[in-house]
This record gives structure tokens, sequence and C-alpha cells, in this order.
């Protein structure tokens, strides 16, 4: 190259910038890339005919009725995102301490579901398995008689029976997000029993007790009891601080009989993704969270940071740990981003 200016040169046979010269050449040595279709698009849905509410501390982000619901999820498959998690809201005064409403035949959960199905067949959905939209303390299960702890075995019962609701409303994924011990292998088994053998179960195998679940808990209107003393979710989620329990949580989940195992928050969690990459040959998903969400937005805001490339940076590091599927509230936007030729 007759570029070089001055005297001064290096004796230096190995130069890595030559493989970042043209953006050819980049995209031949490019080691990972995200696909619409890695994307799994987590929607809050509400009951009735009411329009669209946004989610405060979610920009972009609405709970949909039924409806425009089936609207969205169409949107979603032309832009080449195949996936959905699906989150109800349900009315306050459906709530109780049991969260009996989660077993309701006729709950807006599993309507949803059917009405998605019917006119999306091909669509893939998933659905939340835990108590936290349907009980008024907003815990993930049912609690002690006293009060002071969430009982593992009776919560399991229950979602049990959830996850066979689920699964004959036609979902292709049950999601258990409760962190009970002995779910995983439960529900395999119910479901099983119950003629459900093609209901396959993604668990919430890695899920931390984050600070970062705080916008999600906003959108379905869980309580925020559960966020405080003395019986937070610290009973049953995972302690930030600890590597080796989120790997001993997967492989517990995949020898109980999990399709997919899941690590989440995915962004502050990378090295989490890479070790329970590492120790299975499962698919892997991870959950970028709704606070994940909120802080790029929040800061983009500001002016402080470019909201669609930082989002998509944060997305493709997820992919790089090892994540093999991705939920994230900016699925569609990132699919429209690829499909544009992308960034
Ligand atoms: C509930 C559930 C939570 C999320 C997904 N399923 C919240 C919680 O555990 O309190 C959080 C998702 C998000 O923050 O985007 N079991």
């Amino acid at each position: 190259m007759s570029t070089m200016s001055g005297s001064f040169k290096l004796d230096l046979p190995v130069r890595p910038r030559r493989l970042r010269r043209t953006a050819g050449i980049r995209a031949l040595v490019e080691e990972t890339t995200l696909r619409p279709a890695d994307f799994i698009a987590p929607l809050f849905v509400i009951d009735g005919k009411a329009a669209p509410e946004p989610v405060g501390s979610m920009p972009g982000v609405e709970r949909l009725n039924i409806a425009d619901l089936v609207k969205e999820c169409r949107g979603l498959l032309k832009t080449g995102v195949r996936a959905v998690a699906l989150f109800p809201k349900i009315d306050p005064r459906l709530k109780n301490d049991h969260g009996t409403a989660a077993l309701d035949e006729d709950a807006l959960i599993l309507r949803a579901v059917r009405a998605v199905k019917k006119a999306l067949p091909e669509l893939v959905v998933i659905t939340d398995i835990a108590l936290d939209p349907y009980t008024t303390h907003g815990h993930d299960g049912l609690l002690t008689s006293d009060g002071a702890d969430v009982a593992n075995d009776a919560t399991v019962e229950v979602l049990v029976k959830m996850s066979v609701l689920h699964a004959r409303a036609g979902v292709d994924f049950v999601a258990p997000s409760d962190m009970m011990d002995g779910r995983i292998a439960a529900i395999r088994r119910a479901l099983d029993a119950a003629g459900c053998e093609q209901t396959a179960i993604m668990a919430y195998s890695s899920k931390f007790a984050s600070a970062f679940y705080g916008p999600f808990r906003d959108a379905v209107g869980s309580s925020k009891a559960a966020d405080s003393a003395p019986l937070d979710k610290r009973t049953y989620q995972l302690s930030p601080a600890n590597r080796r329990e989120a790997v001993v949580e997967a492989l517990l989940d995949e020898s109980e009989g999990a399709d997919a195992l899941m690590v989440k928050p995915a962004g502050p969690y990378l090295d989490i993704i890479r070790e329970v990459r590492d120790a299975t040959r499962k698919p892997l998903a991870a959950y970028q969270v709704s606070g994940e969400y909120a802080q790029l937005h929040a800061a983009a805001k500001l002016g402080w940071l470019d909201l669609e490339r930082t989002a998509m940076e944060s997305l493709l590091a997820i992919k790089r740990a090892g994540a093999d599927m991705i939920l994230t509230y900016f699925a569609k936007t990132a699919a429209r981003l690829l499909q544009g030729g992308g960034k």
C-alpha cells in the first residue's frame, strides 16, 4: 500500500487488520450472525376490546386485546419473526392468594393462544407457566400456610394442571418460569399422560432473582409485594452471585426432560449463557428482559446512546455468548433492521 506515511516500519508479518479492511472481507470472517428467526417476541395480552395500552417503562411495548394481538403476530411473521411468548395481564378482580384463575378453562391466555393458533398455525407459541399474573401477592407459586415461603410441591401440582391446559389450547412450548424444584419432570409426565407428548418444554432453567424485571412487573401488573422483604423471589430464583448453581439448574432441567433451556436475564449474564452452552447440547434460549430493554431506551431518550445500534449489538453479544434463540422486546425492530440490510 502506498498510503503509508513516514519511514517507520514494523517488521510485522501478522497484521490482523488485513481481515478488517473491506466490508466484503469483514462479512466473510464474521463469526456470529443474527437472523429474524432467532427471535421470540414477548407480547402482553389484555381482555375485552380495549385500545392498546402503552407500558410506561417499556417504550414501544403495548398490552393488546386478542384481536390486536393476532394482528401483531401476523406483522411479526412478515418481518421473519416466527415465535412469540404470550403473557396475560388479567383483571385484578380475578386474582386471589391461590391464583385460581390460572386454572380457569376459559382463561384469557388460553383464549389468546387459541385465537393466535387458529389464525396463524405456523407461528410458534410459547406460554409462561407460573402463577404471578394470577396471585394477589405476585409470587410465582402458592404460599405456605404461614405465608413465610412459597410451597414447592403444592405449586408444582398447580403448574402441572396449568401446563396441560396450555398444551390443549395448542401451545408449542410451555415455559415454566417459576423455578420450583422438580417441576419439569412432573410437567413432562402430566403432558404425556394427557396425550400431549408433542408439546415441548422450554425451561426457564437458570433464572436469576434480578432487579431487571421491574418494567415487566408493571406490564403484567404482578404485585410489587413480591419484590420486597420479608418474602421476595430469592427463595426460588437464583442468586446473581452464583455461576455453578446456574449450571446445576440447567443440567437438572435437562435430565428431567426439558427440550430447551434458558438463561434469564441475558445481557448481564453472558458468562452464564456461555457456561450453560458449554455444559449441554440442548437448544439454549436467553431472555433479554424488560429492564435491559428499558435501559437502552432511557439512554437513547437522553441522547446518550444510539438505540438501534446498541439494541443490535446487545442481541449479537447474546448470540455470540451461546444463545440459539433470544426472547427480546426488540424482536420486530431488530428483524426489520436485519431485513433492510441491517447494521
Ligand atoms: C414471571 C416472569 C417474569 C418475567 C418473565 N416471566 C418476572 C418475574 O419473575 O418476576 C420477566 C420478564 C422481563 O422482565 O422481561 N414468572
